[in-house]
């Protein structure tokens, strides 16, 4: 259907900006602007920026940029059309639409339809649920005994599949939708003798939501004693479900999440549901998987701080201490609990009602040094070679976590708990991540290895940049800034087009790195930020790029000045790289001319900005080339790999060319000063 123009327009002046980025990602105020970390890559400091006065968002990360509907289309994947419709939705206005034209049609693409066919179910199931006699009789009176009030039934949208083989089936195909849409929404199954039938049969019905609200798939329960018939059925993955990166509940809970700032992480349907029911809204489950990142990051979106809540048998604890590594890897905050045994969280919040369940929380649940110390210390006992092994156990979470600084500080903590000094703590950490960066050294080195003597002698310009691009891949998987450079390379850097643009990206930092390109955001946030995960190439500005890391981490801002006075270390001379970058060029030589980076008045704070921006961009870039140069490489002996494994190549490959593509296109649209 089409939305008349009128209709467009007043979606996009009741449309505010802040509102509608709000309910995917917690905005903070810095200066003029809001923040937050970008919701479409993955970064740990914020580089999102949305200015409320023009209505735009902008990421200086990836690039990403445009006004509300722009980012509804983007986030959710989906139409210009659909992100009206979902802005309609949002803000109560009516759309009386236009008969669709066949182009409408078409242009509805398979994402969209699944959604529709999807949103059918829900209503079915919901009728089925609260207006049929066999709903009513099985499903609701299933629902109460749980003691599912009205208005939890409809926050959750529950519902209800009738015990018949197609009854689905026929009244989808009665309302238009295609058998093969049906199937590719996972609703139906076709099995090989043309059998076809509905997939979710005399069960209650969970929906799962994604965070804006939409049904992508279903959760379902069977009610009858069945041994031969799971207890729960779930959709399989389809093109809008995938589900390892979907919580359930992250729809109903999110605002609470965002108001209470802590997310409480439970293992089932019912789990979040009652608490809900019972007041406790800011929950989610990763329900029928076990935790993954990219859930983790989700829950990363509205709040830093995270509390597990699972059951206290064996199954519970493993899961447990499974995702408490992997929540301190994103960098988030994490307290964890465990219900007393036999219990889960939907049962012992009907146990003993809500508030004695928020203060069972408050009083009980406990840092993960103090969790992990407490399942070693009940069971350590005197031994001392087990009590060392618990403390090793501690210290290998702490070295998941990112900052530096808050490694430190728990340092003091595992001392405490386990009664040992803490410079022992400390040096245990210290092994445990030589250990890792070891390790993974050696993976990397078999990878080149198994790559260089698995292919034909390359070009050698390719090959230098593929050896390049190996050293950085070592570096970039350490969890700690150490640079690991190649002896030859320390005494002469070689003149690369990417050591260029890393001189180039030194020479902000040390000239301009405390100016602020945005209210809130200086140049070396913005820079360090951007290159999270990098390591340069260059041996002398990898080390003082490390520094300025060290530094920043430590809240301060290395100048010209802390590098003047700092005598030559690991063969780099500070001085002479200092003077050299902070003379002013006066004279531009070829080079520079070549890899555009004449920068004529940096003293304004845009053209600063715009410089910055182009230097990541290029940065990126050349990182992207040299990755699919390696990708090439492999690709070019096919005989030897698996169709699997080739296509992964290509995956990986095609990924590269993307960014590649796109960052020539911003490099191309954005003016230079
Ligand atoms: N689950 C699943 N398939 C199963 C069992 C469990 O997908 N065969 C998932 C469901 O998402 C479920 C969660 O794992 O909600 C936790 O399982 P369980 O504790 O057994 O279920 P409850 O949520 O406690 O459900 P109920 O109280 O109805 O038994
Ligand atoms: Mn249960």
């Amino acid at each position: 259907m089409r939305i008349p123009e009128e209709t467009v327009d007043r979606i996009r002046q009741a449309t505010d900006i802040l509102e509608v980025i709000n309910d995917f990602v917690s905005l903070k105020k810095r200066g003029s602007n809001y923040i937050a970390c970008c919701p479409f890559h993955n970064e740990k400091t914020p580089s999102f920026n949305v200015n409320p006065t023009r209505q735009i968002y902008k990421c200086f990360g990836c690039g990403k940029a445009g006004d509300a509907v722009r980012f509804v289309m983007d986030i959710e994947n989906i139409g210009y059309g659909e992100a009206l419709r979902y802005l309609a939705k949002k803000y109560g206005i009516e759309i009386e639409e236009q008969e669709q034209t066949p182009e409408d049609l078409l242009r509805q693409n398979e994402r969209e339809s699944l959604l529709i066919a999807l949103n059918f179910a829900k209503t079915f199931f919901q009728e089925a649920l609260l207006q049929s006699d066999e709903g009513k009789g099985i499903g609701l009176s299933y629902f109460r005994e749980r003691g599912f009030s009205n208005p939890t039934i409809e926050a959750f949208d529950l519902g209800y599949s009738f015990d018949q083989w197609d009854a689905l089936l026929q009244e989808g195909v009665r309302r238009g939708y295609s058998r093969e849409m049906l199937e590719k929404a996972g609703l139906i199954l076709i099995k090989e003798g043309g059998k076809v039938f509905d997939r979710f049969r005399g069960r209650v019905m969970f929906p799962i939501h994604n965070v804006s609200g939409r049904v992508i798939a279903f959760g379902a329960r069977i009610l009858k004693v069945d041994k031969s018939q799971p207890k729960y059925l779930n959709s399989p993955e389809t093109a809008v479900y995938h589900k390892s990166q979907v919580l359930y509940g992250i729809y109903q809970a999110k605002q609470a999440i965002r108001q209470e700032d802590v997310c409480y992480l439970t293992e089932g349907y019912t789990d979040v549901i009652s608490l809900h029911q019972a007041g406790i809204k800011n929950v989610v489950a990763s329900s029928g998987t076990s935790l993954t990142t990219e859930q983790i990051r989700l829950i990363g979106r509205f709040t830093q701080h995270v509390t597990i809540l699972y059951d206290g048998d064996a199954a519970g604890i493993k899961a447990a201490l499974r995702g408490l590594d992997m929540v301190l890897e994103e960098g988030l905050n994490l307290r964890l609990l465990l219900l007393p045994n036999g219990e889960d969280p939907d049962s012992y919040v009907h146990k003993v009602g809500a508030e004695d369940f928020k203060a069972y929380i408050r009083t009980n649940s406990q840092d993960f040094i103090d969790f992990k110390a407490g399942q070693w210390l009940a069971e350590a006992g005197d031994n001392p070679l087990r009590r060392a092994e618990g403390i090793s156990d501690v210290c290998a979470s702490i070295t998941k976590i990112p900052d530096p600084l808050k490694r430190q500080t728990l340092s003091q903590r595992v001392a405490q708990v386990f009664h040992v000094s803490e410079q022992s703590v400390i040096s245990e950490i210290n092994r445990l991540l030589r250990k890792q960066q070891d390790q993974s050294r050696k993976d990397s080195e078999r990878q080149r290895q198994t790559r260089q003597s698995g292919t034909p002698a390359p070009e050698p310009s390719a090959d230098d940049l593929n050896a390049l691009f190996a050293d950085a891949e070592i570096d970039s998987s350490e969890s700690v800034n150490k640079s690991v450079w190649e002896p030859d390379e320390r005494v002469k850097p070689v003149k690369t087009p990417i050591s260029f643009q890393e001189e180039e990206c030194i020479r902000l930092l040390i000239n301009y790195g405390a100016r602020e390109l945005e209210p809130g955001i200086t140049l070396c946030q913005y820079i360090l930020s951007e290159l999270h995960e990098v390591d340069f190439q260059t041996a002398p500005y990898n080390l003082i790029l490390t520094l300025f890391r060290e530094a920043y981490s430590r809240g301060e801002i290395l100048t010209a000045g802390d590098f003047l006075n700092r005598p030559t270390a690991d063969e780099v001379d500070f001085q002479h790289h200092t003077i050299h970058l902070t003379t002013p060029r006066y004279e531009i030589s070829d080079g520079w001319l070549k890899h555009e980076i004449y920068v004529p008045s940096e003293e304004e704070i845009s053209i600063l900005a715009d410089a910055a921006y182009r230097n990541i961009l290029r940065i990126k870039k050349m990182l992207a080339e040299q990755r699919m140069a390696d990708l090439q490489q492999q690709l070019r002996d096919l005989s030897s790999k698996s169709p699997e494994e080739a296509d992964l190549l290509l995956t990986e490959f095609m990924h590269y060319k993307r960014i590649d593509v796109e960052i020539s296109r911003l490099l191309g649209t954005v003016i230079s000063g």
